[in-house]
C-alpha cells in the first residue's frame, strides 16, 4: 500500500470522529505486518477526559484483533498544521512499535513522515518493569 492509500484510510476514517467539544476531528489508519489496515477517529465525551484519541482507538481495535505488529500510521486532520499524536498516543504506540513509521498529515493532504524513535526518544517501555 501507497502512503497516499493509507492517508486515504485515515481521511476517511476521520470522517466518523465524534468531536463536538473540540470540533477537531482526526482520523487514524494503522497499518499492520499482515497488510491489514485498522483505522480509528477520535470519540469525545462530555466528561472531557474520558475522550479517545484517533491513535489509541486504532492500537485497541488492532489489539483486538489479534494484531500487533505495525509497519506505518498515517494521522490526519483539518488543520493546517501536521497532524502529529499527541504523547500519550506515542507511549501507546511505542508499547507494540517502538520504531514505527508515523505519517503526519495536514487538511490538504500533504505529509510529513517521522519514526516514533524521534517523537518518543528514550521511552519507557516493557524493560523497565
Ligand atoms: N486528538 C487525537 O485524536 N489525536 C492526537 O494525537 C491529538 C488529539 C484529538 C483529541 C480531541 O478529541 C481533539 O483531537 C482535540 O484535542
Amino acid at each position: 500500500m501507497t502512503d497516499r492509500e493509507l492517508i486515504n484510510c485515515a481521511q476517511a476514517a476521520m470522517r466518523n470522529a465524534y468531536a463536538p467539544y473540540s470540533r477537531f476531528p482526526v482520523g487514524a489508519a494503522l497499518e499492520c505486518e499482515d497488510g491489514d489496515v485498522v483505522t480509528g477517529c477520535n470519540v469525545e465525551n462530555a466528561a472531557l477526559g474520558s475522550t479517545v484519541c484517533a491513535e489509541r482507538n486504532a492500537v485497541c481495535a488492532a489489539v483486538a484483533r489479534g494484531k500487533r505488529r505495525f509497519r506505518r500510521i498515517a494521522v490526519c486532520a483539518e488543520s493546517s498544521e501536521y497532524c502529529v499524536p499527541c504523547g500519550a498516543c506515542r507511549q501507546v504506540l511505542a508499547e507494540f512499535a517502538p520504531n514505527l513509521e508515523v505519517l503526519c498529515v495536514r487538511a490538504d493532504g500533504r505529509y510529513v513522515s517521522y519514526r516514533l524513535g524521534d517523537l518518543l526518544p528514550n521511552v519507557f517501555g516493557r524493560d523497565f518493569l
